[in-house]
């Protein structure tokens, strides 16, 4: 059939049509609200290139949680900045380390809230860099292997502390495996992994590195994070890499520019539960452009949000977590 018995404006024209036939449904309960803790008392301190996003001390983090509650949100992904840095990160698997703390905080007051935990070291090194580092023929890197085992112990606190979700970050090689094991072992058998398996060096990390303040401080992540112009196939790899590895879920990241891989990953592992990172320049370059009155934040975000879930994300990270829940539900 052809014009004019198929006429596709026919499903546009009545709003409540153009309702009925929409696949493309986005709800709070599929977005992860990203939240940054530290130390003190009542901080609650916006995030100079992240506007609307504030790096908070627990009391304010415990209201947060509740309000991620209340709007029905999927969940919150918890990133620390702890008082001291050190060559190892110790804060980071230090059973009252900043993230350890506030993981009990949240499920102290609100039990219902689900919280996952990033597991990585560049917020807690004095480098910046996602584990220990070695001095090398290309000068001085991450070691993958001694990273490991601190992998493992940082994952291990995290669910000792009551995370409900361990999220390793670092795109170390073996990283899955060395943290099944550790968590296994601990008695965590039932704690599942969100591999941020197919993490790309981006530059659209670049307001989070105010927000965590852990930009590195010396190269840059491109020997464990990938590169953009690989063939994507790689990508595919990296995943089936973490799968075989015990991965649960995976992620793709970051989400706007790499929704090929998204749609990728989504096709070649059906019924792999696949979250996208709306990461912080995504957000940034929104915030700036509608604080110009350049654009229209609310519209552009639900759009891309949706593109995402479109392109195959079932869970998606985002800073607009709250808001979107609240536009969804006006
Ligand atoms: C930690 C980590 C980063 C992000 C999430 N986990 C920073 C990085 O890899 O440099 C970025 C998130 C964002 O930009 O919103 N490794």
């Amino acid at each position: 059939m052809s014009f004019p018995e198929t006429r596709l404006r026919r499903l546009r024209y009545h709003p409540r049509v153009r309702e009925l036939v929409r696949t493309v449904r986005l709800a709070p309960k599929q977005l992860i609200w990203p939240l940054f803790v530290r130390e003190g008392v009542g901080v609650r301190q916006e995030i100079r290139s992240m506007p609307g996003q504030f790096q908070l001390s627990l009391d304010e983090l415990v209201r947060e949680g509740r309000e991620a509650v209340a709007l029905g949100l999927g969940g919150v992904i918890l990133f620390g900045i702890p008082a001291e840095k050190d060559d190892l990160g110790s804060d980071s698997y230090a059973q009252a380390g900043i993230v350890q703390r506030a993981v009990r905080a949240l499920k102290d007051a609100t039990p219902d809230l689900l919280v996952i935990t990033d597991v990585c070291f560049c917020e807690y090194t004095s480098h910046g860099h996602c584990g220990v580092i070695h001095e090398t023929s290309h000068g001085a890197d991450v070691d993958n292997d001694a990273t490991l085992e601190l992998l493992a112990r940082q994952a291990v606190s995290h669910a000792e502390a009551g995370a409900d979700i361990i999220a390793p970050s670092g795109m170390m090689d073996g990283m899955i495996s060395a943290i099944r094991r550790g968590l296994d072992r601990a008695g965590h058998m039932e704690t599942p992994i969100l591999s941020y398996a197919a993490k790309y060096a981006s530059a659209f990390y670049g307001p989070f590195r105010d927000a965590a303040e852990s930009a590195p401080q010396f190269g840059d992540r491109r020997t464990y994070q990938m590169d953009y112009a690989a063939d994507p196939a790689q990508a595919i790899r990296e995943v089936e890499q973490d799968l075989a590895e015990g991965a649960d879920m995976v992620m793709v990241k970051p989400a706007l520019a790499y929704l090929d891989i998204l749609h990728r990953v989504r096709t070649q592992f059906p019924g792999v539960p696949t979250a996208a990172y709306n990461v912080s320049g995504e957000y940034s370059m929104v915030k700036a452009a509608a604080a110009q009155g350049w654009l229209d934040e609310r519209a552009i975000a639900i759009e891309s949000l949706s593109a995402m879930h479109r392109a195959g994300a079932d869970i998606i990270l985002t800073y607009w977590a709250k808001d979107v829940a609240r536009w969804l539900g006006a």
